[in-house]
């Protein structure tokens, strides 16, 4: 079977009101979406629940970050327990955000991903390189590295819940894109790296999102690449125009 296109809004901190929050909701809810697509919006961890309960059904909800302990003392923590039992499906682990600003290891996501799938969620993974890292030909090391913890923590089934979100640093939030050409390198190289390290049964039917500067313009070369099952979309997920992405394959 083919794999579904994906596109995910992520809100990171954004928006700063509940009445912009409910204008995104309505754009959303009134637009002509295609249905082929599995849509998910992640918005900062107050909104979920309303936004489960006020967008349209087709349109799923994912935190942004889950912690690895189900409860207990950690202040400002999330446990996947909590966002299963308010009906969350997905969590965003791993963001380029949460490894920089917050000093987020791989081993670290690796056991935040593993708790997220023992407690039922599935996974948007992000993995991605800094300029620095690209320019020193460590694209694909930087990438395998991120990933190989992860492998470590879940067994090949657990692949069938988890996204993988290829997101260049220096693409995220600068208006510098990926190339179509770099983005599908990169990709395939993911897909080699997952065949190799969990099987290519895995690699084949694991969906591998781009993010980083995405928008309505250059959505349809990027989503046109063998490898590029979808996006991972920031800035250009709180504009009206994050539906033209949802609706790249149209
Ligand atoms: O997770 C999405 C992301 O980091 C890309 O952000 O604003 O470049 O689309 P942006």
């Amino acid at each position: 079977m083919g794999r579904q296109f994906f596109v995910g809004g992520n809100f990171k901190m954004n928006p700063v009101t509940r009445e912009q929050k409910n204008a995104l909701v309505k754009v959303l809810n009134d637009a002509d979406i295609d249905t082929n697509v599995e849509v998910v919006i992640a918005p900062p961890a107050l909104y979920l629940i309303p936004l489960k309960e006020t967008l349209r059904k087709e349109i799923q909800v994912a935190a942004q970050n889950s912690y690895f302990k189900t409860s207990g003392a950690f202040t400002g923590e999330i446990s996947p327990a909590q966002l299963v039992d308010a009906g969350i499906p997905y969590v965003i682990l791993g963001h380029s955000e949460r490894r920089t600003l917050f000093h987020e290891t791989s081993e670290l996501v690796a056991d935040k991903t593993r708790a997220a799938i023992d407690a039922g969620l599935r996974v948007i993974l992000c993995v991605g390189e800094t300029l620095a890292e690209r320019e020193a030909e460590r694209t694909k090391a930087v990438v395998d590295a991120q990933l190989a913890p992860v492998v470590a923590a879940l067994t090949p089934a657990d692949w069938d819940k988890v996204v993988v979100a290829y997101e260049p640093v220096w693409a995220i939030g600068t208006g510098k894109v990926a190339s179509a050409a770099q983005a599908q390198a990169a990709h395939k190289d993911i897909r080699a790296f997952l065949a190799g390290a969990v099987s290519p049964a895995v690699a084949e039917s694991t969906r591998i999102i781009y993010g980083g500067s995405v928008t309505a313009a250059n959505c349809k070369e990027l989503g046109g690449q063998p490898d590029v099952d979808g996006f991972l979309v920031g800035g250009a997920s709180l504009k009206p125009e994050f539906v033209d992405i949802i609706n790249t394959k149209r």
